[in-house]
């Protein structure tokens, strides 16, 4: 690579075999999906076993080079953004499916395996691994674990987390670590599996999952509720859940998200409304009230191209993922219609309605460049004040990477930060590993 730095042509000397040397490339690996531009890496490193990343590892911890570990880049708030010059460990090359064990209802994967090829293979040996985000079909299980990704079905089910058995994977010196494995308990030591998991690429390189597996739901149906107003559709749900029912999922969207989808895909119908649930339910009993109809399960593809679809009406937009305890929904909702009213902004909440973590993106809408710089911190920092006001969080799903960074302080004591602080320094002590995010 010309005119690149002496470090960048030693390290390619050492890793040649999974070095594209294309610039191009270089430039697909510096983005997620927030609005953050990232900065060009030296180098991009596409791993194929454990040894390229202990020898990028290393090298990077040796010469005091920041390394920024990705899968497919769907993350929404920077966490596989490069915010420096360094080196990008790109794991999507580290795909395979190591063994599906039914006999331990366990999978052991490699990092880079996309979701949605681990949701079919799973399933095609008659068991089930829920979690479920949006981005399934392009998201990879290790970007999932470093981020602790959620999805509809976690009403029911559980987090990533919940299911994480066992990892291997890399520390920032270039030493390996193995954590857990196919066993179902173990309490020996500090519990090093879950702070690597949602650790944003700070505290490792994860190079192996074990995960657990559940029995496949003999069926599955999706239901959709029509609403003339978010409060109906919230009143709806609470209705559902009085009669005993435990939906696999409870998803809201509202007109304006419907429509938003309808402008891409025009081919995506609805019947006409203000407001919808979409429920799934996998067990019996399979009868919900008469508000409900039974509907195909072609109505998640209008669902998760939802945040695609405002981004593509916006202009631009900041998304936040709140969550705020189940019986605030309604509370979160009317307040956060009032600050919509008052600064003139469209801000809109979609999704897991039933868990109380709600997709809040405001939008520029027709506002000037100026308007919208000029006011955005202020109105995200609202939206969110609002749910930790109501003892909620400020992210339910998508971490804090680099755009929820500022709002640790509404979450934490200083205390509560330094000792992050100090777990991460005594992971990384040249603090090397995802540099600038979470702290
Ligand atoms: C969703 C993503 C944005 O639920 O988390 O659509
Ligand atoms: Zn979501």
């Amino acid at each position: 690579m010309p005119n690149s730095p002496p470090w960048v042509i030693a390290l390619l000397e050492q890793l040649r075999h999974c070095v594209e040397t294309d610039i191009v490339c270089r430039g697909d690996n510096q983005q997620d999906r927030s609005a953050l531009e990232g900065h060009p890496p030296g180098i991009v490193v596409f791993p194929t076993q454990q040894a390229d990343v202990i020898k990028t590892l290393l090298f990077a911890n040796q010469h005091g080079i920041p390394v920024v570990t990705r899968g497919a880049g769907t993350g929404t708030t920077g966490g596989a953004v490069s915010a420096t010059d360094g080196i990008v460990i790109n794991l999507s090359r580290m795909n395979r499916i190591i063994e599906i064990d039914t006999k331990n209802h366990c999978i052991v994967v490699e990092p880079g395996v996309i979701l949605e090829t681990l949701h079919q293979a799973v399933e095609s040996s008659g068991l089930f691994y829920p979690p479920d985000p949006a981005s399934l079909s392009e998201c990879t299980i290790g970007g999932n674990v470093a981020e602790n990704a959620g999805g509809p079905r976690c009403l029911k089910y559980g987090v990533t987390g919940d299911y994480v058995r066992g990892l291997s994977g890399v520390y920032a010196d270039g030493q390996p670590f193995k954590l857990g494995g196919k066993l179902l308990k173990n309490v020996a030591g500090l519990d090093l599996i879950h702070l690597l998991i949602g650790s944003e690429g700070t505290l490792g390189v994860i190079t192996e999952i074990t995960l657990s597996l559940i029995p496949l739901p003999q069926e599955r149906r999706v239901f959709l509720g029509q609403f003339a107003s978010t409060q109906l559709a919230i009143d709806g749900l609470h209705t559902l859940r009085m009669t005993g029912v435990c939906p696999s999922a409870a998803e809201f969207m509202d007109r304006r998200c419907v429509e938003a989808v309808r402008s891409r895909h025009p081919d995506m119908s609805l019947p006409d409304a203000d407001a919808y649930l979409i429920i799934e339910l996998d067990s019996p009993p399979f009868s919900l009230p008469d508000l409900f109809t039974e509907t195909g399960p072609e109505i998640w593809t209008i669902r998760r191209s939802i945040s695609p679809a405002l981004k593509a009406i916006g202009i631009e937009k900041m998304s936040h993922d709140i969550t705020v305890p189940p019986a605030q929904i309604a509370n979160y909702m009317t307040q956060l219609a009032i600050i919509s009213e008052e600064t003139g902004f469209i801000m809109l909440a979609y999704g897991h309605l039933g868990d109380g973590n709600l997709h809040v993106n405001i939008l520029r809408g027709t506002h000037s460049t100026e308007e919208w710089r000029s006011q955005k911190e202020n109105l995200e920092t609202r939206v969110v004040e609002l749910a930790v006001s109501m003892g909620g969080t400020i992210t339910g799903e998508h971490g804090i990477g680099l755009t929820k960074k500022r709002f640790m302080p509404l979450m934490f004591s200083d205390t509560d930060i330094a000792i992050m602080r100090s777990i991460k320094k005594a992971f990384d002590p040249n603090g090397i590993l995802n540099p600038g995010k979470i702290f």
